[in-house]
């Protein structure tokens, strides 16, 4: 099929830049030292325990999970347990991969990707196959270590892809770099500035980056104009709206913003709304009331069955909190 290629027993679009410029090798991920060296170090060594990589989306414990296989010439498999969550599922594959031994003699691992998305049934078969299996090594890559069972976590290496403040600037120049490198490849035209602002709207959200740039690279819009479409949800206008306590206004910005980032999202919210918080003397909760608010939806984000209503449930706190006039 053109443009498809199998990874992982699936096929995928080949053509997808996420793909195409996914690295193979631990050592061309780009992560801080503290995070790559300790996967280096498994390499060298020649073997890894069981391991979670836990952390935001796009930052590579997917790649960095296959890489690691790739340096170490593991034989593995990836399960993607967003898609395949029940237990016998998990348990077909594990039994499949450890009961059969590599023909040519290489070590085993199984990837159990998104592995937040497992039934707590699905996760106990995980924690005893641990210990059923000791020669299979198991990789579990998610982005809410909570929803992990604790017999998980107290079995596996943790490995956490969250990126310091004091990390931030060298990791994203390097990622800046290999975009510049991926659009002169690609033949496109573009203002390193505006990549520049790309790269930190985004970033350490690497998809995200790539989706951006094959979206608007080709077409050469890499330039100034493109930095308004990209600006992403105007919170003033929910700041004014949560002021007047207009309801309906607030209900309609929900609805026009609803496929923004939530990351970046409630990171503005944030930013907008602290600027405007009443503190003083009299009120003196009130700044603690806008982040409890802002956290308590935020966590919700991910585990809520509508997402309006729980962006509604945001702006009916945040009508509590007095704000400068
Ligand atoms: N650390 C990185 N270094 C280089 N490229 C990266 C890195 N992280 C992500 N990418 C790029 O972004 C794409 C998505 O990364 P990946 O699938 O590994 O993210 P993830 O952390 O598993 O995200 P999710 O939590 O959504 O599953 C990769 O195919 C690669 O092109
Ligand atoms: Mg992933």
């Amino acid at each position: 099929m053109k443009g498809y290629k199998m990874i992982d027993g699936e096929f995928r679009d080949d053509l997808s830049w996420v793909e195409k410029y996914r690295p193979d090798t631990v050592k061309d991920c780009i992560l801080p030292d503290r995070i790559k060296n300790t996967f280096l170090e498994f390499v060298k060594k020649g073997d890894i325990p069981n391991l979670m990589l836990s952390g935001p989306a796009g930052t590579g414990k997917t790649t960095i999970a296959r890489a690691l296989c790739n340096d170490m010439n593991y034989e593995y498999m990836l399960l993607n347990a967003s898609k395949e969550r029940g237990i016998d599922a998990i348990r077909n594959v594990i039994q499949q991969v450890s009961s059969t031994i590599s023909l040519e003699g290489k070590n085993k691992a199984i990837i159990l990707d998104e592995a937040d998305g497992l039934t707590i049934d699905a996760q106990a078969a995980i924690k005893a196959s641990f210990e059923e299996h000791k020669r299979v090594r198991f990789i579990l890559t998610c982005n809410t270590k909570n929803k992990l069972i604790k017999p998980i976590h107290s079995r596996s290496s943790i490995i956490d892809f969250k990126i310091l403040d004091s990390e931030r600037e060298d990791t994203m120049i390097k990622m800046l770099v290999k975009c510049i490198e991926i659009l002169k490849k690609e033949n496109c035209l573009f203002d390193q500035k505006v990549l520049g602002q790309i790269v930190k709207r985004y970033y350490p959200d690497n998809r995200k980056i790539l989706m951006v740039l094959q979206t608007h690279g080709p077409a050469g819009h890499i330039f100034e104009a493109l930095l308004d479409s990209l600006k992403g949800a105007d919170v003033t206008t929910l700041l004014a709206a949560v002021k007047d306590r207009d309801l309906g206004a607030c209900r309609s910005w929900i609805s026009n913003n609803k496929e923004e980032e939530p990351s970046i999202l409630f990171g503005d919210i944030y930013d907008t709304f602290s600027k405007q918080v009443v503190v003083s003397d009299s009120n003196p909760d009130n700044i603690l009331n806008l982040i409890g608010a802002i956290a308590e939806c935020n966590g919700r984000v991910w585990n809520c069955a509508n997402q309006e209503i729980n962006m509604m449930g945001l702006v009916a706190n945040l009508m509590k909190i007095e704000f400068k006039a």
